[in-house]
C-alpha cells in the first residue's frame, strides 16, 4: 500500500518506519528540512531501541523515503497519517493549529479518493474540525478515520510491532477496513483491533493517559503520607500490586511524570472537560500532585543541608525524563536542577543518553560529565533522577571514595537502604519510613 505519514517526530517516525518494514511503500513528510535531510542519510533525529536498524534497512530497499514536499507524498499515496506535535496552548487545551495546517494542504494536494487519518492526539472533535477543513480545500470523496497511538518511548518499535490493542475511530466501518488490513501484520497473535465511533476514539487516547498519569500521582500521594505517618511505601506497593484487581503496573513513586504526552494529556482532558462545563476534578488534583512532587524532593535535600545549599555540590544521575529515551521534555529533572542551581548550588550531571538534550537546555550551567562515577568527584550528594538500567547495581565503595560525603538522594526508590546504610551512606527514597536516612 502507498502511505505518506506527515510529521516525522516521534511517533509519525516510527509509524512510518513500522509500516516500510511490513512491506509498504512510505514517504513520511516534515517541514523541517534539516530533519529531513538527516532522515535520508538512516540516522534517527531521537534515540529509540530499534529503530536506527529499522530505519536503514527500508532505506536501502527503498519502501521508505522522506520528503518536505507534501503536496507529491500526498498524490502517490491511498492513505495518509497525519501525526504532527499537538503541545499544549498557554491555557493548557492543546494546540491543534499545524493538525489543521496539515489537513488543509492534505486538501489542497488531493487529487482522487484519499483516506485521511488523524494519529495525533487530539481532544474529542477535532476529527470534525479536520474533516470541515478538507471540505472547504477539495471537491475530491475521502473517508477520514482517528487512530490515536499508544506507543511509549523507550519501546516504540516493540509497542508499535505488537500493541496491546489498535484502536480505529471511523463512521463508516468499509473505511476502516484499511486499517484493519494495515495492522493485520502486528495483530497476528490476537490483540484486538477495535474499531469505535470518531468521538470514542479520541477520547480513549486521553483515558489511557489520564489513567496512567493518575496511578502514578496516586502512589506519589501515598508515598508523601508514608512519610508523614512513618510508613514504607515500597512495602504498601508491593501489597497493592498482588492485587489482581490493581496489578502491579505504574505503581513506583517518585518524582513524577514528565515526557511529551502524561502532561500535556493531562492537561488537556481537564480543559475538555472545562469547555463542555464538567470539572475533572480527579485530573486536576493529578496534576496538581505531580507539579508539587519534584519540589518535594528538593525541599527534602534543601532541609538535609538545612535550608543553605549554596556552595554545595550535586551530581545528578539521570535527565531524561524517563529511561531508554532521551526524551527531556517536562523532566523532573529540570525542575529540580533549576531549584537547586538558584539556591546556590553546582552541579555535575550524567545520562546515557540525553547529554546533548541537556546541553541544549542548560548550557555551561550545569556540568555534563562523561560517565556517572566523573560526576560524583567531591560531590555533597548523589541525587538518583531517571532509574537507567546501569545506574542500579554501582560500585559504592568507588562512589564513597569520589564523593565528599556518602549521602544519596534517590527519587526513584532503586537503592535497598538497608544495603546502603552498613555501607556508610545516608540516604533518602521517596515514601520511606524516616528510619531510612541514616
Ligand atoms: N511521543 C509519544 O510518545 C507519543 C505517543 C503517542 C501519541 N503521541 C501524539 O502523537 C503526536 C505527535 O507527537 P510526537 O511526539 O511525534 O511530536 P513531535 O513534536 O516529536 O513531532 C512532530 C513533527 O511534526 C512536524 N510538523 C509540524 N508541523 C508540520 C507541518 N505543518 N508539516 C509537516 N510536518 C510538521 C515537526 O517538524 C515534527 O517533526 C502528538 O499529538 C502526540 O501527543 C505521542
Amino acid at each position: 500500500m502507498n502511505i505518506s505519514v506527515i510529521g516525522t517526530g516521534y511517533v509519525g517516525l516510527v509509524t512510518g518506519s513500522c509500516f516500510a518494514e511490513s512491506g509498504n511503500d512510505v514517504c513520511c513528510v516534515d517541514n523541517n528540512a534539516a530533519k529531513i535531510d538527516i532522515l535520508r542519510k538512516g540516522i534517527p533525529t531521537f534515540y529509540e531501541p530499534g529503530l536506527p536498524e529499522i530505519i536503514e534497512r527500508n532505506l536501502r530497499e527503498e519502501r521508505l523515503t522522506f520528503t518536505t514536499d507534501l503536496d507529491a507524498a500526498v498524490k502517490k499515496s491511498l492513505v495518509i497519517f497525519i501525526a504532527v506535535g499537538t503541545p499544549s496552548a498557554s491555557n493548557g487545551a492543546a494546540d491543534l493549529s499545524a493538525v489543521f495546517d496539515v489537513a488543509a494542504a492534505i486538501g489542497r494536494a488531493m487529487d482522487r479518493y484519499k483516506v485521511i487519518v488523524v494519529k495525533s492526539t487530539v481532544p474529542v472533535g477535532t476529527s470534525e474540525k479536520v474533516r470541515q477543513i478538507l471540505k472547504k480545500e477539495t471537491k475530491q470523496p475521502f473517508d477520514l478515520l482517528s487512530n490515536p497511538e499508544f506507543l511509549k518511548q523507550g519501546a516504540a518499535v516493540e509497542d508499535f510491532m505488537k500493541p496491546d490493542r489498535v484502536v480505529v475511530g471511523a463512521d463508516d466501518v468499509r473505511a476502516a477496513e484499511i486499517l484493519r488490513d494495515l495492522y493485520a501484520p502486528f495483530v497476528r497473535t490476537g490483540s484486538p483491533v477495535m474499531i469505535v465511533d470518531i468521538r470514542t476514539a479520541e477520547l480513549l487516547k486521553y483515558a489511557a493517559n489520564a489513567f496512567l498519569a493518575a496511578r502514578i500521582s496516586f502512589m506519589n500521594e501515598i508515598a508523601n503520607l508514608c512519610e508523614e505517618v512513618g510508613a514504607n511505601v515500597d512495602l504498601v506497593r508491593k501489597g497493592l500490586a498482588a492485587d489482581s484487581r490493581i496489578g502491579p503496573a505504574f505503581l513506583f513513586s517518585g518524582i513524577g511524570y514528565g515526557g511529551s504526552c502524561f502532561p500535556k494529556d493531562v492537561r488537556a482532558l481537564i480543559e475538555t472537560g472545562r469547555e463542555h462545563d464538567y470539572e475533572m476534578s480527579i485530573l486536576k488534583a493529578v496534576d496538581t500532585v505531580n507539579t508539587n512532587q519534584p519540589a518535594r524532593f528538593v525541599e527534602k535535600i534543601r532541609s538535609h543541608f538545612n535550608n543553605d545549599l549554596s556552595g554545595k555540590r550535586f551530581a545528578v544521575w539521570g535527565l531524561s525524563f524517563k529511561p531508554r529515551t532521551n526524551v527531556m521534555r517536562d523532566a523532573p529533572s529540570i525542575k529540580i536542577i533549576e531549584s537547586l542551581l538558584s539556591g546556590g548550588a553546582s552541579i555535575a550531571a550524567y545520562d546515557p543518553e540525553a547529554m546533548d538534550e541537556a546541553k541544549k537546555i542548560f548550557g555551561s550551567r550545569i556540568e555534563l560529565s562523561i560517565s556517572n562515577y566523573g560526576c560524583l568527584e567531591g560531590a555533597d550528594a548523589l541525587l538518583l533522577v531517571t532509574e537507567w538500567q546501569a545506574f542500579r547495581n554501582p560500585n559504592f565503595e568507588r562512589m564513597k571514595a569520589a564523593m565528599k560525603s556518602a549521602l544519596i538522594f534517590d527519587g526513584r526508590n532503586i537503592y535497598d537502604p538497608t544495603h546502603l546504610k552498613p555501607a556508610g551512606f545516608t540516604y533518602y527514597g521517596v515514601g520511606l519510613d524516616s528510619d531510612s536516612a541514616g
